[in-house]
């Protein structure tokens, strides 16, 4: 199984920031070893610029931040799994947590999306994760399961572990700086690749499980050295190619 190491650029970069820094990932990535995987989840406006630059570097490809479960239609601000892959995309984020909290989006929604973009050709990271008070009321096990109940919801039995991932990001550990320590990740990791292996005996196993949540060059080695963690989804330190290239590394 390849490592995962994805980025996530949310709401920042111009074309010619985006190009600055993929143009720089892509030479000090050059070395990246065959059993890792980088993807950069950029915004819209960037991505056909991104694809440009990385149209023909293995190892590193591109995503979308979202995308709406329709082919086409009336649905204004939304962008469908198609035009992300006329844009160069390969993979897209599903249920991130600051678009469930701060737009609304439901566990059902994700659902949606997640399954149709996988239908359209796409490949899928799902993120699933708990708020502090939650976790604090012992509700770690039955947040995620909700969540990838539904996340999963229309997945197809027979997806390949290629092309579905789960990004573990507990919300209080996104961009706070407080990573959650190893007991913590080991214990969400291991609910989570229970659930999958009960959810797709064939693959369950092999479908990659990434941490998220304050990644950085110093701890992202030990995260990566734990059991059931396939990768890592970076936000902050994903801006730069100093900080994110010793990521992907590690
Ligand atoms: P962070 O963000 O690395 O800045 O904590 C992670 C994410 O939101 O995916």
């Amino acid at each position: 199984m390849k490592l995962l190491i994805a980025g996530n650029w949310k709401m920042f970069k111009t074309r010619a920031e985006a190009a600055a820094t993929v143009t720089s990932l892509v030479n000090s990535l050059s070395a990246l070893p065959e059993q890792r995987e980088v993807v950069i989840f950029a915004p819209f406006t960037v991505l056909s610029t991104c694809a440009e630059i990385l149209a023909k570097v293995p190892g590193i490809s591109l995503g979308g931040q979202n995308c709406y479960p329709a082919v086409w239609g009336a649905f204004t601000g939304e962008v469908s799994p198609a035009m992300l892959k006329d844009s160069g995309c390969d993979y897209v984020l599903t249920g991130h947590s600051e678009r469930r909290m701060l737009l609304g989006e439901t566990d059902a929604f994700v659902g949606e999306k997640t399954a149709f973009a996988l239908s359209q050709g796409i490949k899928a990271v799902l993120c699933v994760g708990e708020q502090l008070e939650e976790r604090n009321n012992g509700k770690l096990q039955d947040v995620l399961v909700r969540q990838l109940a539904a996340g999963l919801a229309d997945v197809p039995d027979n997806t390949s572990a290629a092309e579905l991932s789960v990004a573990y990001e507990p919300v209080w550990a996104i961009g706070t700086g407080r990573v959650a320590g190893p007991v913590e990740i080991t214990q969400a990791h291991a609910v989570v690749r229970d659930y999958l292996a009960m959810r797709f005996p064939l693959q369950g196993k092999d479908i990659r499980i990434l941490y998220g949540g304050s990644v950085k060059p110093d701890n992202a080695k030990e995260i990566i050295s734990l059991d059931n963690v396939n990768g890592v989804l970076v936000g902050g330190a994903s801006l730069q190619a100093e900080s994110f290239s010793p990521i992907a590394l590690a």
